[in-house]
């Protein structure tokens, strides 16, 4: 069967890193998690003292970003945890604070180039499903599928609500909802790589989808491709 480069684009917390990950795990794929890498990213700048409340120090950023090394290991049962110059920092990079640390590195054109450059290398072989903002569009504007997945503001809150609950991490409703809707703001209107659907991605309009009809209708996208 022949072997492709799957890119899936979309908002925050709209479900296409569950739908990549299962996808991969099914048809034996690499699964990328390129916001991970962003994350990784702010991480490093929020312990090295770099990012204030108002401003990135991006000339120290800009020294050191070829020395932040970023990595992935899959888990013996499958799960995949991000490294950051060998340090084990999956947990670290989920909270709010580097969330919003990450939307802000990502608008730098400096971290954006080094870290596609970094993708483009992870998919020279092929077979593997990449999620983030700009796969279709800029990473691999010739992937063999493309999919963009959108869902409404307030069920991609309520998805994110529900999760920190879950977590222990109860926060007020509206504050996800106004987190959401900053970083949908910023993820879309930046000027490097702002998130677009790329002309030929196939759309997802999840907010009345179960996670089935999803996970079937990626399924069916993936094997016409790759039956051709
Ligand atoms: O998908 P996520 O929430 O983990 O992404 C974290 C941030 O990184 C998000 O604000 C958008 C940014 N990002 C990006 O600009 N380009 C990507 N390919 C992936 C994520």
């Amino acid at each position: 069967m022949k072997k492709i480069i799957v890119a899936i684009d979309g908002l925050s917390s709209c479900g296409k890193s569950t739908m990549a990950k299962e996808l991969a795990k099914n048809v034996g794929y690499v699964y990328v998690d390129t916001g991970a890498m962003y994350r990784a990213v702010s991480l490093y700048c929020i312990r090295q003292g770099w990012m204030t409340a108002d401003s990135i120090n991006e000339t120290e950023l800009e020294k050191h970003i070829g020395s932040i090394n970023i990595s992935f290991k899959t888990t013996p049962d499958g799960r995949q945890e991000t490294y950051l110059n060998g340090e084990n920092v999956e947990r670290e990079i989920r909270t709010l604070e580097v969330a919003n640390g990450a939307s802000r590195v990502s608008t730098i054109g400096f971290v954006r180039r080094e870290l596609v450059r970094q993708q483009q290398r992870m998919g020279l072989e092929k077979g593997i499903v990449m999620d983030g903002r700009d796969i279709g569009t800029v990473v691999f504007p010739e992937a063999e599928l493309k999919v963009f997945v959108t869902a409404s503001a307030d069920v991609r809150a309520q998805r994110r609500y529900d999760e920190l609950v879950t977590k222990g991490q109860a926060e007020d409703f509206e504050a996800v909802l106004a987190n959401v809707k900053e970083r949908d703001e910023r993820d879309t209107n930046r000027v490097e790589s702002p998130l677009k659907q790329a002309h030929d991605a196939l759309l997802i309009d999840n907010s009345k989808l179960t996670k089935a009809e999803q996970r079937d209708l990626l399924r069916k996208w993936f094997d016409e491709k790759t039956t051709v």
